[in-house]
């Protein structure tokens, strides 16, 4: 029996739109049994703590919250009805790093898609399973791979932003790159007038340009979803310049004048910043940016037990 296909219904358009405009694609991924419930329960458990990122959000309009925390000793069930509580959002990152069913799964989808767009390659790819509260969003920012977003389950609304001036500039991303974390970029609630606001239910998929700034609110359901991210030879030397050029400016005071992905500049970029990328003061600055400062609770479901600051 043929195998069935990841994109139920893709056509010439999307081709030619992929990676030059959001577009919004259908899959059959949500009826697959690696997301039921149960699977997903019994992931968490078995989730190795380097690999998630638990982070308290606030509601919509409320003020900005984003704090990461840790799951404690909560079975994979209680960890989904705290989820379920509020909140919450849970990321499985690198879930195709994990558990190789996943990158099957992962295999699959990359094959479709370099057979539908002519010269689309993507060397390396990862996915990370997404688990949120209704009342989840993820703030206004931007990542550096190629992305795509997968809705397994529930509704979330998607803001896509411009990937120019004034939405995201240079020196936003040699900040993601330099200290790993996306969700500082400025946002302005007039930025939403110039988005593309697109709703994704389950077996749905949305992808975008790369690098455009994005922010996601959930519609009042939990939500599980998949996101892919990959890095081609393109990116990766554009990873490779904003590291160095955030180098360049916070570390020793200097403004590059060059993103240029080739040539001697480049070359002086790339060993700059593999001098200096696991030194001491980037681990220090990415770190205070990062705290763990919580915990949930299993004794309390619903609470989040705050952990001290570290020194
Ligand atoms: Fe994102």
């Amino acid at each position: 029996m043929a195998k069935d296909k990841v994109f139920t219904s893709w056509d010439d358009t999307h081709s030619l739109l992929w990676e030059r405009q959001p577009i919004r694609l259908a899959h059959g991924l949500h009826k697959s049994p690696l997301f039921s419930t149960d699977r997903l329960a019994e992931l968490i458990e078995r989730y190795p703590r380097e690999h998630y990122s638990l982070v308290q959000t606030g509601a919509k309009e409320s003020r900005r919250l984003w704090r990461e925390g840790e799951i404690g000793n909560l079975s994979g069930r209680q960890v989904m009805d705290a989820v379920a509580g509020g909140g919450l959002w849970l990321n499985l990152r690198n879930v195709s790093g994990v558990d190789s069913a996943y990158r099957a799964m992962l295999d699959d989808m990359f094959a479709e898609i370099a057979a539908n767009v002519p010269g689309f390659e993507a060397p390396k790819y990862q996915a990370g399973i997404l688990i949120s509260s209704p009342d989840a969003q993820v703030y206004y920012h931007a990542d550096l791979p190629g992305q795509g977003l997968i809705q397994i389950a529930g509704r979330k609304r998607v803001y896509v932003y411009p990937n120019s001036a004034p939405f995201l500039k240079p020196e936003h991303l040699e900040d993601i790159a330099l200290f790993d974390v996306e969700v500082d970029i400025p946002y302005a609630p007039w930025y939403d007038a110039h988005a593309q606001v697109l709703d994704l239910e389950p077996g749905q998929m949305l992808s975008w340009p790369l690098n455009a700034p994005h922010r996601v609110e959930n519609l009042g359901t939990v939500n599980i979803s998949m996101t892919v991210s990959y890095v081609n030879d393109e990116i990766r030397r554009a990873d490779i310049v904003n590291l160095a050029n955030g180098l360049l400016r916070h570390r020793f005071g200097y403004q590059p004048k060059s993103r240029n992905l080739r040539g001697p500049s480049f070359f002086a970029k790339a060993v700059l910043q593999k001098l200096l990328r696991d030194s001491s003061w980037v681990k220090r600055e990415r770190s205070a940016r990062r705290p763990i400062d919580f915990r949930l609770d299993a004794a309390q479901p619903g609470r989040i037990v705050d952990l001290p600051k570290a020194a």
